[in-house]
């Protein structure tokens, strides 16, 4: 692994170009618009329909029940000197590989794609992760996501060889990190 960068804020992080925090009612939009933005090759539960669902009062209720766990969480990622979101980051509860590790995830606005931000953040969560004592995380990637698994490979992520075959969305691969 990669020394760790991030240095802890608040409830959030901060990375030498990032500051990652909590969610806001106010970052209703900014989630939809990423859904809007989705691969076509993303599952339609997961995309925004065509009638605009879901809609922005259910992203706000999303926002309002949302607790960030395991630590620390899903957090939302501004560039340092702007106060507009660009993506988020963070810990999810492992739900597909069921091995109990936190689930590293990580989506960005196209606009923010390739100035190394999703690396950042992601440095930043996994230098946290660390702190507060988890061991291991896993990740999931469809096998055609040629920039997440990019991003994954440089924070020590390595291929577990398991994975969930789907030949319409595409193979989702299990990744595993050590981090201690
Ligand atoms: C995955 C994602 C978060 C990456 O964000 P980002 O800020 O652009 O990532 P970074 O700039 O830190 O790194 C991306 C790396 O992938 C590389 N990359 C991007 N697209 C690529 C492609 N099609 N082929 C090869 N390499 C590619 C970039 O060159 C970069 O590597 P480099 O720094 O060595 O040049 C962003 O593409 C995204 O939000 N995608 C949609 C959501 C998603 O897929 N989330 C992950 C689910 S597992």
């Amino acid at each position: 692994m990669g020394r760790a960068r991030g240095t802890q804020e608040h409830d959030g992080l901060r990375s030498e170009r990032l500051r990652l925090r909590p969610w806001t009612v106010a970052d209703a939009a900014f989630r939809r618009r990423l859904w809007a933005e989705r691969d076509p090759r993303v599952p339609a539960g997961r995309r925004l329909t065509a009638d605009g669902s879901p809609s922005l009062a259910d992203m706000e209720a999303w926002i309002l029940g949302y607790e960030p766990e395991p630590t620390p969480g899903l957090l939302v990622v501004e560039l340092v000197e702007d106060e507009a979101p660009i993506g988020y980051c963070g810990l999810v509860r492992d739900s597909v590989a069921r091995s109990g590790d936190p689930e590293l995830a990580f989506e960005f606005l196209r606009t923010s794609w390739g100035h190394g931000y999703a690396t950042e953040a992601a440095r930043a969560v996994v230098a946290r992760a660390a702190e507060v004592g988890h061991e291991h995380l896993v990740a999931t990637v469809r096998e055609w996501n040629t920039a997440s698994l990019t991003v994954l490979g440089k924070l020590g992520f390595v291929d577990t060889g398991e994975r969930e075959h789907d030949p319409v969305h595409g193979d989702s691969l299990l990744l595993r990190a050590r981090l201690r």
